[in-house]
């Protein structure tokens, strides 16, 4: 066996109302002052979360300082302020009630509140984090890219445009509560790009060249779960059984993209930055083009994913299964009304091949566990075949 490392939350909180233990949680650490992003769309049985959430801190004594600075993906001005921010206020954590996008921000702000400098010497120029973050809550609000379960912080460059990422071993949130009751409002576009976010981390990782037992085995759960609990929500959005499986494959799918994202997210990452493409929408796009490119090399592998997906037919062959997982993937999209094509998110004219080739290498071209070794003429493929 080959040897490998998983980094993993220390305590996974599931279940609707859970979010209401945060206060005595953060008692129990003796904070006294959040550092809280929380954003203002969600609403749990019908009111909203933060004004809720502010509500239960003043009762517990908790002080908190809400910062509401995160709209959309974050950048990096949003994240240096941020640790301003924390310093200025005295923060002793970091909570974090959304989507990926105020999850990586505040996962970065905490990491930067104690090892200084700029986000952008992180992200950019390879500076390590050297001291251990303040206690970091991670709470989602849509089921898709377990931000929650990753050490990863996602963040656009506001100088060169690039979507890169930034990580560390302790930057992967203690605690985190999976409420499902948090996504019954999630509005169905939201929920379907989210849901085919999980799904990419599923496949993604399930046939990366750094899969591990724990990855592989999260990996075919999530598509399990995936397959019926997506439709589900999209076709019942007050399914509540379906949105807690969708927030347990989202998590679940955050532990098994640790094991690296492949020529999906290599493009979906990248691309989505230049183009504003929600990040689910552009892993839709890449997924099934992904797969075909791949097969080759990881039939056996797609073969299993065929199983998870409960297409398997163990009268055909490897290859024959492997192509009917694709196949699931894409009427999957179909079912969710999710995009397959690149093209209507390019104004204008369509980038070069050396344009192309230039954003991919400058963010995820470094990333070596896809199946099939990555080279310009991969990238250029791949993007013509979602045009
Ligand atoms: N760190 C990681 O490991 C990781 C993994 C995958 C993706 N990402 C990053 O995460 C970001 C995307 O996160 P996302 O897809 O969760 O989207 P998001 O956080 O940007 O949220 C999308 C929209 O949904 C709204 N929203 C969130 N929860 C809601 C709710 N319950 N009800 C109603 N509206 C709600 C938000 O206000 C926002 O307008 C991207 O930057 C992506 O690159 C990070
Ligand atoms: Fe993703």
């Amino acid at each position: 066996m080959n040897s490998w490392e998983i980094v993993q939350n220390r305590r996974v909180i599931f279940g609707g109302g859970r979010l209401a233990e945060l206060p005595g949680i953060l008692s129990w650490y003796q904070k006294k002052k959040v550092f809280l992003a929380a954003s203002k769309s969600v609403r749990s049985n019908g009111a909203p979360v933060r004004e809720e959430l502010c509500r239960m801190l003043d009762e517990a004594g908790i002080g908190y300082y809400l910062y509401n600075e995160i709209s959309g993906e974050p950048d990096l001005h949003v994240i240096n302020k941020g640790r301003d921010v924390f310093l200025e206020h005295g923060c002793d954590c970091g909570v974090a009630v959304g989507g990926g996008s105020v999850i990586d921000a505040t996962k970065a702000i905490g990491m930067l509140a104690v090892n200084g400098g700029l986000v952008e010497e992180y992200q950019m120029e390879g500076r390590q984090a050297t001291t251990v973050p303040p206690l970091f809550v991670a709470v989602p609000t849509t089921s898709g890219t377990g931000a929650e379960a990753t050490k990863t912080s996602v963040v656009v460059n506001n100088y060169n445009g690039l979507k890169k990422s930034l990580y560390h071993n302790t930057m992967i949130a203690e605690i985190t509560i999976l409420d499902p009751d948090l996504t019954m409002d999630l509005p169905a576009k939201i929920t379907s790009a989210t849901g085919m976010d999980a799904l990419s981390h599923a496949i993604e990782s399930y046939v990366s060249l750094n899969a591990t037992p724990i990855t592989r085995m999260y990996g075919l759960k999530v598509i399990e779960l995936i397959k019926d609990a997506l439709p589900a929500v999209i076709e019942n959005p007050g399914d509540a059984e379906a949105r807690g499986q969708m927030m347990l494959a989202s998590y679940m799918g955050g532990v098994a993209i640790t094991a690296g994202i492949g020529i999906d997210h290599i493009m979906a990452q990248p691309l989505g930055g230049q183009y504003h493409i929600p990040h689910g929408d552009a892993c839709s796009i890449f997924l099934p083009a992904a797969m075909e490119l791949n097969l080759d090399y990881a039939a056996e592998a797609y073969a299993d994913i065929a199983k998870a997906f409960g297409v398997y037919d163990a009268g055909k062959d490897t290859r024959e299964n492997a192509l009917a997982a694709i196949q699931a993937v894409r009427t999957l999209q179909d079912r969710t009304g999710s995009p397959k094509s690149l093209r209507p998110y390019i104004p204008g004219e369509l980038p070069s091949r050396e344009e192309l080739v230039d954003v991919v290498k400058r963010t995820t071209g470094h990333i070596t566990c896809n199946p099939r070794p990555l080279t310009e003429d991969l990238m250029w493929t791949i993007f013509n075949m979602v045009l």
